[in-house]
């Protein structure tokens, strides 16, 4: 490994992610065909051109992910030229954060020449984000579940999604930071509240990894759900409007205000959403990130 390995130009593309999947709440999601597309250049001096509204100093997201890498291999702050080209709408539950943590850390191992293996960079992506829910399946792509094993490194399975499934995601006009949608949560739960996710959760990922489509009625939470969707203004609406359109299941996206549907054959059709909402229908992407 050496930084003379970095000569040419450093390609990344990241998939966008829907964490919780209703019950998984911090622990799993699903990877979705919006991208955040980086290229990382040799440069004398830190230089960042975003098209979204992005800090252009060491303190931008994508840049201290890298620096995260460059300080464990003995290059902290070496400078280089990041370009950010996202279709991933920021602080819309998305994960707009995790796609610039993910892009960062895989950049920043490919400048090196690579020292780092799977298996440590979603541990680092997961301790830089905190949980492994959106970073997790922005890594291998599908759906995914993750847990930090008690020597503090991340154990996970994953499924590709099933063929046939369609997604639709439904995008407010405004914003939720995900420190306030974290700050709304209790810090205790009852059992019964703690067994209706879990179950829910369980037969959630079941239903991904054996292709039982239909099974995906089962997701449902009260972990997150009921104390985020006041938050969001017209989800009863949209959710409305997706069920009324054939959706198996509709949930928050990651910490929304995004909500996320799940559908059976053929795409989502016909959905009409309330004014200042705008539908993407992606399909689930089922490789993950892709560094050239
Ligand atoms: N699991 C996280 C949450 C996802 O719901 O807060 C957003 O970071």
């Amino acid at each position: 490994m050496s930084s003379d390995f970095f000569k040419g130009i450093v390609r990344v593309r990241v998939p966008a992610t829907s964490a919780n999947l209703g019950g998984g709440f911090d622990c799993m999601g699903l990877a979705l065909g919006i991208y955040n597309e980086i290229v990382v250049e040799k440069c004398d001096k830190l230089t960042i051109v975003s098209d979204v509204p992005a800090p252009t100093d060491a303190s931008n997201l994508i840049y201290s992910s890298m620096n995260a890498v460059f300080g464990k291999y003995g290059k902290k702050d070496m400078p280089v030229k990041i370009t950010s080209k996202s279709d991933i709408p920021q602080a819309s539950g998305l994960g707009s954060s995790a796609a610039c943590i993910v892009g960062g850390v895989c950049a920043a191992n490919a400048v090196l020449g690579k020292p780092m293996k799977k298996a440590d960079i979603i541990d680092l992506c997961t301790e830089l984000d905190g949980h492994p829910d959106n970073v997790l399946p922005a890594i291998v792509g599908g759906v995914a579940a993750g847990y930090i094993k008690d020597d503090g490194k991340v154990g996970y399975v994953r499924t590709a999604a099933p063929s046939g499934l369609t997604v639709a995601v439904a995008t407010p006009d405004f914003a939720l930071k995900t420190s306030d949608a974290r700050a709304a949560l209790p810090d205790t739960y009852s059992r019964k509240d703690c067994v209706y996710s879990l179950s829910r959760a369980v037969v959630t990922f079941g239903a991904f990894a054996s292709g039982n489509v239909e099974a995906l009625e089962a997701i449902g939470d009260k972990l997150h759900q009921p104390y985020r969707i006041p938050l969001i203004k017209g989800y009863a609406e949209v959710e409305r409007a997706f069920k009324a359109s054939g959706a198996i299941a509709v949930c928050v996206s990651g910490a929304g205000p995004t909500v996320l549907a799940i559908f059976g054959q053929g795409q989502a059709k016909n959905i009409t959403l309330p004014k200042g909402w705008t539908l993407r229908t992606p399909k689930v992407d089922n490789v993950g990130v892709i560094v050239e």
